[in-house]
């Protein structure tokens, strides 16, 4: 009998190194520690690009003209309200639930909503994609109100995507060099090829299930802390901590527990990663000019710990080290910070989506089954 026991040398752990599907949106050079969207490196579009600029950029593979950018903009602005259903939706479920939960129940319901849900065409599949992109920061911005008894904000056409959702949190217009930091913190977070939030959305969306069942399937998947989770780990850690001066002892200890750092590490890369370092140059410079130097101080040292400990294995400081430090700074809690990458994540997963689907082939592994065979059924009056 040939029950499922393929080559076992082409068995990959985690799919380590396996090549799963072709893709045009974005790359890194694990050894060099660089990302480019579209060919252009991530450096040059957190300086010069915007979050709108970039989602067309992954979206469909050019840079807009000034017309394409600007009817683009105009459209996700125009898309951010959420049905009052939803709203109610918001509103009925736990107030103590995690806004991760809450955001994966919210996409799956807008689906039921959408005007294009019975649609399949190519150009339907778009108009899902940036309905999807406009409203998934007035979700995640309304779920942090509403759990904390406060009045809604509606979505405000003045605004950017990103200053859009600090006002929606806050209630209060941003200033715009803040509004700018957020705005390429979504830049940075905005696609990393086949992660596993994305993968999966891909693996949904091979069976040509809809576009907001893979888009559920992936905040599912960045929830865990092994992936966007854990940047609310890392300031559950800083806390943990307390002072700096007892990052090395923690450190250490937890290290020698075999417990994983939150913040370090990653599949691909085994240098800095570049996005980490865009993101420590702006907390830096924010706990500098507020004179608060402690969360800094300590993630400085954990660096320096982890550098002596791990820098022969190739272990950094991911994006999820300091994207929260950043966020604090702008009134975000730390429960929206996974709710945050997913902010900025959801133009990557559309974008994968939709070219997947231009040559798609169903997913389906195999395992190798090591479990017994040729057992017998046992009546259940015969079972001990
Ligand atoms: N702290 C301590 N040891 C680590 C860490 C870490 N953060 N990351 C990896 N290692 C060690 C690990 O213990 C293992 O050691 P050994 O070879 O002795 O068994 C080795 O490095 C390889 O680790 P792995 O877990 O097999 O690597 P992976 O590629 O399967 O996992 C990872 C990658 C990101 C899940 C892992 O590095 C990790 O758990 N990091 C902490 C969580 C985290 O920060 N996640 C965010 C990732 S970046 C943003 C995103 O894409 O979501």
């Amino acid at each position: 009998m040939a029950f499922d026991s393929p080559d076992v040398q082409n068995y990959a752990r985690g799919l380590e190194g396996v090549i799963a599907a072709i893709s045009a949106i974005s790359a890194i050079d694990g050894q060099e520690g660089k990302l480019v969207y579209r060919g252009i490196d991530i450096e040059s579009l957190a300086e010069h690009s915007t979050f709108e600029e970039t989602t067309y950029l992954l979206m469909f593979g050019d840079l807009p003209t000034r017309d394409e950018l600007a009817n683009f903009t105009m459209d996700l602005k125009e898309k951010r309200d959420v049905p009052h259903e939803i709203i109610d939706i918001l509103e009925k479920l736990p107030h103590d639930a995690h806004p991760m939960d809450i955001l994966k129940t919210a996409i799956s319901a807008l689906g039921t909503f959408d005007p294009d849900k019975d649609s399949d065409t190519r150009g339907s599949r778009i108009r899902k994609a940036i309905r999807i992109i406009a409203q998934v920061p007035t979700i995640v911005a309304y779920t942090h109100r509403i759990s904390e008894g406060l009045e809604i904000i509606p979505p405000s056409k003045k605004f950017s995507h990103a200053k859009n959702f600090l006002y929606m949190v806050s209630g209060e217009e941003p200033n715009e060099r803040d509004a700018k930091i957020f705005d390429i913190a979504l830049i940075l977070h905005a696609d990393h090829g086949l992660n596993a939030s994305t993968f999966s959305s891909l693996v949904t969306i091979s069976t040509l299930s809809d576009i907001y069942s893979a888009i559920t399937s992936a905040v599912g998947t960045l929830k865990g802390p092994l992936h966007g989770g854990a940047n609310e780990r890392v300031l559950d850690m800083l806390a943990e901590i307390g002072t700096p001066d007892n990052v090395e002892n923690y450190i250490k200890e937890a290290v020698e527990k075999k417990k994983k750092i939150m913040g370090f590490g990653h599949r691909v890369y085994r240098a800095y990663d570049p996005r980490a370092r865009i993101l420590r140059k702006y907390a830096e410079m924010l706990a500098t000019e507020r004179n608060e130097r402690s969360c800094c101080e300590m993630a400085n040292r954990i660096e320096a710990v982890m550098k002596e400990l791990f820098e022969e294995k190739g272990i950094f400081p991911n994006v999820d080290f300091y994207s929260g430090v950043v966020y604090r700074w702008f009134g975000i809690p730390k429960r929206l910070f996974t709710p945050v990458f997913a902010i900025g994540r959801v133009s990557g997963w559309v974008s994968h989506v939709l070219e997947y689907l231009q040559a798609n082939r169903i997913f389906r592994p195999r395992a190798i089954y090591n479990g017994p065979i040729d057992v017998e059924y046992i009546p259940i009056e015969e079972r001990s």
